[in-house]
């Protein structure tokens, strides 16, 4: 008997783990349940069924979906770089659960793939990085899922939401070459796959809401179940936010080629919530001199169309689809172009001026829309700790430009960055990167990033400077000249001194006649990063997926190879091994 006169009742778990509800749902709700008293669970069943009854007719809510008797299991399987996919399989778990499914969400980084034999049902979400390649952290599952070990998969129902950009030649390569294989395995294909471009929230919604639909027939009509926690909504602290910009400084020197600015920005009340390894997603703005020559190409003078092109098209980019739509206007050329197939090889190094400056066609404002998408937010690496800046984010942006078919190009928000001046005002829009977090204070860290790739490590060495971490911090940078671009000297400086860096290894790639990169410094001293990790120190790269990322990998395995005298594969098996612990961490770009 409990003191006080209360009856004292021995905690059971009535809620069996097949409910349709997350394993953390049904601890809580079993901690509620399973611990109350008979009048307890009298009043509770009353309350339920009062709410059900009274819900749907008060707030317009249909009925609750005629679910499985028994939580049927289904799996979500995403392959993510920047979270997109890992948040729609999020709330595909979550619709899901709600139609009374059971679902296991599972990363293709962590995916064992003998076992998806077992899933019955299968819903695939699949982002396309580099040049049609998966995402890095999904590289090992993807390729194992490709590959001659994949088992068969008669009798799992699936189907693939693939996530990508028109702007890249391999346009949602991935969720393709996923969606051909299940089925090459024997797997069932229950709903047509659908290619998203960047702005995906409403293809997406519709076709997790269609495919749902499909996998769960009892549960329509209820359209409401599958809506409810899909779409743009997202925490407050991920609201696009104002910000002014309080300092920009070129850390390159003026004779560099290069302009790398450091931005800060200062936020009227509190900062985003970040995280070192956090980004910031920038709306930007087109250049207003590029978009009146577009205009003066389509022969059309509107000034709410320039405006609104200027704010909130992307005008820059030509794709395929863009050709596809142009030809759709009549262009005879372009017609040809894309029947032929050679569009392919036409629009590199283009963008939609040079398609209606040289093949002209008659436009209006609604065709011109009809070319163009929403311009995307970019994302850039916060290069700050709010424990040492804060109401405030750094940023560390590089200005693109380029010479291509005659004509100088500049890459959009990285210009409009780096014509920002004091005291301007910038939207930004916090974009949280769990995959990339720093570990426990006492381990140590080596952190790979050249150019803007130092730019999280920045924000590392702020955050572990001032909560005391006892880890070591080594840190590869590299650029082109050690005079012109050693992005942040003095401050590496300063932390060498201080120690927030214990180590730091530099290559200048335009220095020597041999151009040195972060891989080869790397490699230089691979004694002592095998060491390190063999310790227990977490590995990052940050920076160029086309190139550098990998060669950075593949100089990780090489070193391991030659320290532990191991063969390709086992060494190969070393850095997987890395991965799977989350001890090898990429953000690449
Ligand atoms: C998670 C993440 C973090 C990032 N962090 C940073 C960061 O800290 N700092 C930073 O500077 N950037 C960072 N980036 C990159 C950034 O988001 C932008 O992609 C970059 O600034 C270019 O954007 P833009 O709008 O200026 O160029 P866009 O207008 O998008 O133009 C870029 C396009 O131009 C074309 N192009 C570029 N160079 C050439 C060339 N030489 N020849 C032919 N075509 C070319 C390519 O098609 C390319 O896709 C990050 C990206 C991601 C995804
Ligand atoms: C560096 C980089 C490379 C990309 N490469 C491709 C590509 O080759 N093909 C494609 O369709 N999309 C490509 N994308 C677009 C991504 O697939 C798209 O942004 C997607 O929404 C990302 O989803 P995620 O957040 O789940 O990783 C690329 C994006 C970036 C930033």
């Amino acid at each position: 008997m409990a003191s006080g006169g209360r009856v004292s009742v021995v905690s059971v778990s009535p809620i069996p783990k097949t409910a349709p509800f997350a394993d953390d749902e049904i601890e809580a709700l079993n901690r509620v349940v399973g611990g109350a008293t008979p009048l307890q669970r009298a009043w509770l069943a009353g309350f339920l069924a009062g709410l059900d009854a009274s819900s749907g007719a008060a707030a317009g809510v249909v009925a609750p979906a005629a679910v499985p008797q028994k939580a049927e299991p289904l799996t979500v399987l995403y392959a993510t770089e920047s979270g997109n996919s890992e948040k729609l399989a999020g709330d595909v778990a979550k619709s899901a659960r709600k139609l009374g499914f059971k679902p296991a969400l599972v990363d293709m980084a962590d995916l064992d793939v003998a076992s998806l034999k077992d899933a019955k049902r299968l819903i695939v979400i699949a982002a396309t990085w580099g040049e049609g390649e998966p995402p890095a952290r999904a590289a090992r599952g993807y390729n194992e899922l490709m590959g001659a070990a994949a088992p068969r998969l008669d009798g799992v129902e699936f189907a693939v939401l693939a996530l990508g950009d028109t702007a890249y030649a391999e346009f949602c390569a991935i969720g393709k070459a996923l969606d051909a294989r299940l089925e090459a395995l024997g797997a069932k294909r229950v709903a047509d796959r659908v290619d998203c471009d960047l702005d995906f929230a409403a293809p997406a919604a519709k076709w997790i809401g269609d495919t749902l639909k499909v996998l769960a027939p009892n549960a329509a009509p209820n359209e409401k179940v599958i809506a409810v926690d899909f779409g743009a909504k997202t925490a407050p602290s991920l609201d696009v936010v104002e910000a002014e910009v309080s300092e920009i400084i070129n850390l390159n020197s003026s004779r560099s080629q290069k302009e790398t600015y450091h931005i800060a920005l200062a936020f009227d009340g509190a900062a985003p919530a970040y995280k070192a390894g956090d980004s910031l997603d920038l709306y930007a703005e087109n250049d207003p001199a590029y978009v009146d020559a577009l205009l003066q190409a389509a022969r059309l003078a509107d000034p709410a169309l320039r405006s609104e092109l200027i704010k909130s098209r992307d005008v820059t980019t030509l794709s395929l689809k863009t050709i596809e739509t142009y030809a759709g206007f009549g262009q005879r050329y372009v017609k040809e172009l894309f029947e032929s197939g050679s569009a392919k090889g036409w629009i590199v190094g283009r963008q939609l001026i040079d398609l209606v400056q040289e093949f002209p066609v008659a436009l209006d404002a609604e065709r011109l829309r009809a070319l163009t998408r929403p311009l995307a937010p970019r994302a850039y690496s916060i290069a700050s700790a709010r424990s040492e800046v804060g109401e405030e984010a750094h940023l560390l942006i590089s200005a693109v430009r380029y010479r291509t078919h005659n004509r100088d190009r500049k890459g959009v928000a990285s210009n409009y960055a780096a014509g920002l001046k004091k005291g301007a005002r910038v939207r930004v829009r916090l974009k949280p990167n769990k995959h990339f977090t720093l570990p426990g204070p006492d381990r140590d860290i080596i952190m790979v990033g050249p150019g803007t790739g130092v730019a999280p490590f920045r924000a590392f060495v702020q955050e572990r400077r001032a909560s005391g971490a006892k880890g070591r911090n080594w840190l590869f940078f590299g650029d082109r000249t050690f005079t012109h671009d050693f992005l942040y000297q003095t401050e590496w400086q300063d932390a060498l001194k201080d120690g927030g860096l214990t180590r730091m290894d530099v290559a200048f790639s335009r220095d020597t006649p041999d151009k040195v990169y972060v891989q080869h410094r790397l490699w230089d001293k691979r004694k002592d990063v095998i060491a390190w990790l063999d310790g227990g120190a977490t590995f990052y790269v940050c920076g160029d997926a086309k190139q550098m990322a990998k060669d950075v990998r593949a100089a990780l395995v090489r070193a391991y190879a030659d320290v532990k005298s191991l063969s390709p594969d086992g060494a190969e098996q070393a850095v997987t091994a890395l991965e799977r612990e989350k001890r090898y961490q990429q953000d690449e770009y």
